[in-house]
């Protein structure tokens, strides 16, 4: 299953926990690949977006959004040192990071099918020296062998702050109140799906960064991949 010379870290946790940044942080340092597996759900909810407009996740076929996910044309690049994706030739880095695809991506997220669909996809990133892989089950379900799982949590209110200061610094007009609500909205989904919740695995570490900035979380992180990994 996991390709025995390479090592895997798993950094796993719900939405705006800060996850994105660490594990570029530590896969800078380590000179290791990246799995941003979000990013693979958050693609599937836009192609199903464009391919039914006007349907509603539950009036589609499970058979017909697994059909979808396991047909992603999609490549990760890097551009200026951002991880760049391009679907279909079309670089969806940007459009696919709004609240309304990230919604999406839950909801399409808690059908089985589509899940298993993106798994071969997900552990496919796993080459040589290593992966530092990014998501909710990574740890449970997609790498349960990892030599390091790491479980990154946040009180909701603290996540949708850091999330409303990034979208005040780009110039986006946003509503605090309706952030807290979406971000547990979400994390209600995704905690109590059926397949693959988000929880920590057993043998995770939990850190809890609610009164952490990123420097101190990149610190605990980095304290961990050094008691683990072999560099
Ligand atoms: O991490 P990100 O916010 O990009 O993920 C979008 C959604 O994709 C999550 O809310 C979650 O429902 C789903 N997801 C998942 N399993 C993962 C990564 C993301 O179910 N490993």
């Amino acid at each position: 299953m996991t390709d025995s010379k390479a090592q895997v870290i798993c950094l796993d946790g719900p939405s705006g926990v800060g996850k994105g940044t660490i594990c570029l942080a530590v896969a800078r340092d380590l000179d290791w690949h990246i799995l941003d597996s979000g990013s693979l759900y958050r693609i599937t909810a836009l192609q199903v977006l464009r391919q039914f407009p006007d349907s509603g996740t539950d009036s589609i076929k499970v058979t017909q959004l697994a059909e979808i996910a396991k047909n992603l044309s999609v490549t990760y690049t890097e551009k200026d040192g951002q991880l760049m994706i391009v679907l279909d030739g079309e670089d969806v880095t940007q459009s696919i990071r709004t609240e309304q695809m990230g919604a999406k991506a839950s909801e399409i997220a808690a059908i089985p099918e589509v899940r298993t669909a993106l798994l071969q996809r997900q552990r496919a990133f796993l080459q040589p020296p290593g992966l530092v892989a990014d998501g909710r089950d990574m740890g449970t379900v997609v790498f349960p062998d990892a030599e390091l799982k790491i479980y990154l949590t946040a009180s909701a209110e603290e996540r949708a702050q850091r999330r409303y200061k990034q979208l005040k610094e780009k110039g986006i007009d946003v509503n605090l109140a309706s952030l807290v609500e979406e971000l547990r909205q979400r994390d209600e989904r995704d905690m109590n799906r059926k397949t693959a919740p988000l929880k920590p695995a057993s043998d995770a570490i939990i850190i809890d960064t609610t009164t952490l900035d990123i420097e101190q979380v990149t610190k605990e992180v980095m304290f961990w991949v050094n008691q683990r990994i072999t560099r």
